[in-house]
């Protein structure tokens, strides 16, 4: 059974039953958002075990199913009979109706996917102050054909007539759309809604819960036990070492491995900063000298990383021997994460997870054998902005907490062609100057990355009366919500100007600044 907060002792409020729906988590965390705890359990959940979680309200999930088919998953039919509120959602929605005696059919020619305007006829209950007209996010290809007796419509669109439904006295809702998506502008009205005025949750669940509540359940779990941590300098596990120190204080070691690939004065920090300010066991590993030398001659940008990748793990095998014996590897697992891994087994007899492989931002495959520890992963239900939360919550500082997202091989791939320290010294210094121009601007938050790349090239210039034959050096600034699609960002001129000038005139080795204007797609954030 799958918990989304953490295992923690408490009845949640609301039970997300899950049907395999991307979207299980989004609607656990929509619900964290009106402060109330949930958690995510499969379908398959009894109704006796509903019963003694005693939740104040169910919600079905969505899912890539029909349920009109002989395999279609379906819940305990027990569950109508627990007198609490239930909302289904979308494939939820369907699966009340199927089993309240509806009829529920696939939508030829009426299938809807992606924006609709909701149609309101019923705005109480669900829908209050839900406007008429609003967005809502569709995506299905069934719908409804007739509803279960007792239910009413409160809602249509152009293609669905039963778009939001409701047995007002059993307090059972169903939404054919998604209000826990961004698109659904008055989703978060529908899930307040549900969760405040139907189902009567208090509102008591903040991340200060989330925190007292992680910090017991890794006491539970570590008990006395030795826990590693492989420290990066990112708020994922930046947040996680601050949590872990609270929880276990010096069971856990932290283990920070220089690459060499890290930004202009990093080390330094994170190591002033864990080490000595907060007392945190971190243990430097300086490994410059042995990432560079491996990457010698190496231009594939694949093959780099796949050096870079291995040579991690190497490293992180002799230290952990080293300084262990460790049983638990904490990891900054988060949820998006979570449903990318495939890196993760279950032991058998504890049904613990095990650690297979680190957590992709190190770029690494499997750990060896007789290298695997059983993982403490206690951000693995939170989405970014949450762990943002936490982490301010924990005290770590502004610098940490806003960090612009850094990839794990780090400044070896933002040069492209063959790494050299030479190289690497230059392209620290650029990109020193783009990320101080761009925060002395202010608009260090409003960006999602701002940083440097080292071109392998080399053009003519001249400085004073001399004649140089020196690398360019790109200016790459991106905004976007997710990283998956990025905009360049519109810089002011007077900033690209200072740039430009700072760069080439405080940089050896670098006489041009360009500029990347291009979006992703069809580029990508990053030049490798
Ligand atoms: P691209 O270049 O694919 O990058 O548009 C999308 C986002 O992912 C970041 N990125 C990485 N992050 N480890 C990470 O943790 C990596 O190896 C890695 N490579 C790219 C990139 O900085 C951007 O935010």
């Amino acid at each position: 059974m799958r918990d989304s907060m953490n295992s923690s002792q408490r009845n949640p409020s609301i039970v997300i039953l899950d049907f395999g729906s991307q979207y299980s988590e989004l609607i656990a965390r929509r619900i964290r958002e009106t402060e109330v705890y949930s958690i995510v359990v499969s379908y398959t959940v009894t109704a006796e075990q509903l019963s003694q979680m005693a939740p104040k309200g169910i919600i079905l999930s969505g899912g890539p199913s029909s349920v009109y088919k002989e395999s279609a998953p379906l819940c305990d039919p027990a569950i109508w009979d627990l007198k609490i509120p239930v909302l289904g959602v979308c494939y939820g929605m369907q699966v009340m109706v199927k089993q309240l005696g509806g009829i529920v059919e696939a939508a030829i020619g009426k299938a809807e996917y992606g924006k609709a305007p909701l149609e309101v006829d019923d705005p109480t209950a669900l829908l209050t102050n839900v406007e008429n007209g609003s967005t809502m996010w569709m995506s299905h290809g069934d719908s409804v054909k007739d509803l279960p007796f007792g239910f009413v419509r409160l809602a249509h669109t152009q293609n669905t007539p039963d778009a939001a439904i409701a047995c007002h006295n059993r307090r059972f809702y169903g939404v054919q759309f998604h209000p826990e998506v961004v698109h659904s502008t008055f989703g978060m009205v529908m899930i307040r809604n549900f969760v405040h005025n139907i189902c009567l949750c208090s509102p008591d669940w903040t991340t200060n819960t989330f925190i007292d509540e992680a910090i017991s359940d890794v006491k539970r779990k570590v008990g006395n036990k030795r826990v590693l941590l492989a420290l990066s300098g990112g708020v994922d596990s930046s947040t996680l070492a601050f949590l872990l120190k609270k929880a276990i204080g010096d069971q856990l070691t932290c283990m920070f491995i220089d690459q060499g690939f890290m930004r202009k004065g990093e080390p330094e920090f994170l190591m002033d900063y864990f080490h000595e300010k907060f007392h945190i066991n971190v243990e430097y590993i300086n490994a410059r000298e042995r990432f560079v030398s491996k990457l010698k001659g190496v231009c594939d940008p694949e093959i780099k990383r796949k050096i870079i990748g291995e040579e991690f793990i190497r490293v992180f095998e002799e230290e952990s021997l080293r300084l262990g014996p460790f049983d638990y590897l904490a990891q900054g697992t988060l949820y998006p994460d979570v449903i990318e891994s495939s890196g993760t087994n279950v032991d058998p007899q504890t049904g613990e997870r095990i650690a297979v492989k680190i957590k992709s931002h190190h770029n690494v495959g499997g750990l060896p054998k007789d290298l695997q520890f059983k993982l403490v992963e206690p951000l693995r239900t939170l989405f970014k902005d949450e762990v943002r939360k936490v982490g301010r919550s924990l005290g770590l500082p502004e610098e940490i907490v806003c960090r612009h997202p850094f990839p794990g091989p780090g400044l070896a791939i933002r040069i492209l062609g063959e790494v050299t320290h030479e190289k690497l010294n230059c392209l620290r210094d650029a990109d020193f100057i783009v990320r101080e121009e761009v925060a002395e601007a202010g608009l260090y938050h409003e960006i999602w990355q701002a940083f440097a790349v080292l071109l392998p090239v080399r053009s003519v210039g001249v400085m004073g009366d001399q004649r140089t034959y020196a690398w360019p050096i790109v200016v790459r600034c991106v905004s976007s919500e997710d990283g998956m699609t990025a905009d360049w960002s519109r810089l002011p001129d007077s900033l690209l100007e200072k740039i430009s000038n700072r760069i080439v005139n405080e940089v050896r080795g670098v006489n041009r600044v360009v500029l990347d204007i291009t979006s992703k797609p069809p580029g990508t954030i990053e030049w490798e």
